[in-house]
């Protein structure tokens, strides 16, 4: 099928390219145009595990096109996916002003019947009003093109992106014109190998499907975040509670992992755009917004262990040595991440910060700017060095077994800060560590 791309963000890379993997001709449109020309060369803007080899085979394949070219890019395909961005504004709602845009192009540029797929994130209702604004500008044209608009909402994780788009869990799609199911069944054919993975329903459920599972899933981990700070005050052990529930198989060990808190550039700002569309038809859901607010104080509960052991209102300039800055592992995005947000506090209060990550050191240094508290070091024991304290934020492997002599014989004195619970707590007193994590209390 010749399928056509709009915006060539996280999601509209790795749907692009999955698609063009399995034999589809894709081509991904932006605006960036140098963007689109570093694309054409192979060299991605993000950091995802295996979507490079696939854009660049594909690319090779000719199964893959870059283009900034709006014109020509909608008129190529009968299938459109829309995923562009849906950023947050300040009062918690939603910006549609770029899939705004996308409709009039759409309706401006096309020359046949069109099949339009909403892969955004959108606030209940956007898609049907996309159909409407299409719609307006073929009228201003005089052209009687018909135009089916579908929900397809996504859940790819950073980090795991190609492998969710090739297997995942369930494919849903929003229609209100049920003769397009035979499309999308052979469109996502290849991805329902092993079992039919497509759920139809209609839009404005789809819409909201997406929301309610970012929801649920960031309910349990502000619910185990809960759960940590009262375990341990008193004196209680989240990691082993953790275990204890996780073993109900209703309830499941994934996504209760006791952390600093949640980032990322999806679980805030959806939660947020939740809450505001609901206020609009006069619903003020509580359990949302609790989620968040805990979010917010699991952040400040973290670093207010560092406060509090550093007696940092009296400070003397202190060091820290901090492992991760992306918001997650086996992603260079530090949108919203809680590290980078503990880095400015840290930095606020005249500390010095000698930070490491894998992936995301470029990213922090055009973020964090230049800052003479600030030392990117180019290993995890280079940022230890001389540090008061290593403080770990994000759970990337090579810091799971890591050398604690090395780490002991750099630090000024043993001290670890775990934001994401990733030792056992009798194992670091055993080495001589005083270790600090979440749900539980030091040794
Ligand atoms: C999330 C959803 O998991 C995807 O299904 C969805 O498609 C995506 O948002 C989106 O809306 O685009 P993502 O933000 O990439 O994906 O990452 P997650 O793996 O969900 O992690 C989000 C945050 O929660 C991270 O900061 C992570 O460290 C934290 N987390 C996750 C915990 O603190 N504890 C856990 O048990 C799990």
């Amino acid at each position: 099928m010749k399928i056509t791309i709009i915006g060539t963000g996280y999601v509209g890379l790795v749907t692009g390219a999955c698609f063009a993997h399995v034999g589809n001709s894709v081509t991904c449109l932006d605006k960036d145009e140098k963007k689109i020309e570093k694309l054409r060369q192979g060299k991605l803007p993000i950091y995802e595990p295996g979507l490079k080899k696939i854009v660049n085979e594909n690319i090779v394949n000719k199964n893959l096109f870059f283009s900034s070219n709006t014109k020509n890019s909608i008129k190529k395909s009968k299938i459109i996916f829309v995923c562009v961005g849906t950023p947050m504004k300040k009062d918690g709602s939603s910006d549609l002003s770029f899939i705004k845009k996308v409709a009039i192009d759409i309706g401006d540029n096309i020359n046949e019947n069109k099949i339009i797929v909403m892969k955004s994130t959108v606030p209940v209702g956007t898609t049907e009003t996309i159909l409407k604004i299409i719609n307006k500008e073929l009228l201003n044209r005089s052209k009687k093109y018909i135009v089916d608009i579908a929900n397809n909402p996504e859940f790819l994780k950073e980090g795991k992106g190609v492998g969710d788009f090739m297997s995942p869990d369930r494919i849903i799609v929003g229609l209100n014109n049920h003769k397009l199911k035979s499309v999308f069944k052979s469109l996502y054919r290849p991805f329902s190998v092993n079992h039919e993975k497509l759920i139809f329903m209609d839009v404005k459920s789809s819409e909201l499907t997406k929301y309610a599972a970012n929801a649920m899933l960031a309910t349990k981990i502000s619910f185990i975040n809960e759960m940590a700070i009262i375990a341990e005050n008193l004196d209680a052990d989240i990691n082993s509670i953790r275990e204890g529930i996780g073993s109900d198989s209703r309830i499941g060990f994934s996504f209760i992992y006791p952390s600093a808190g949640y980032g990322g550039s999806c679980f805030n700002k959806d939660l947020n755009s939740l809450i505001s569309f609901s206020k609009k038809v006069g619903l003020k859901p509580k359990i949302v917004n609790a989620v968040n607010q805990v979010n917010l104080n699991q952040n400040k509960y973290f670093f207010n262990k560092i406060i509090r052991r550093f007696k940092i209102k009296s400070m003397r300039k202190y060091t820290f040595g901090i492992w991760g800055l992306s918001y997650k592992p086996d992603t260079d995005d530090i949108r919203n991440s809680i590290s980078i947000n503990i880095v400015e506090k840290l930095i606020k209060l005249n500390s010095e910060v000698r930070v490491y990550d894998p992936k995301s050191l470029d990213n922090a240094k055009l973020y964090l700017k230049d800052n003479d508290n600030i030392t990117f070091c180019k290993n995890k024991y280079e940022a230890v060095k001389g540090a008061d304290a290593l403080i770990l934020l994000t759970e990337w492997l090579e810091f799971r077994s890591p050398d604690f002599k090395k780490i002991k014989s750099h630090l000024k004195k043993p001290i670890i800060f775990d934001g994401k619970n990733q030792y056992d707590k009798y194992d670091m007193q055993k080495r001589g560590f005083e270790y600090h994590q979440i749900g539980a209390r030091t040794l």
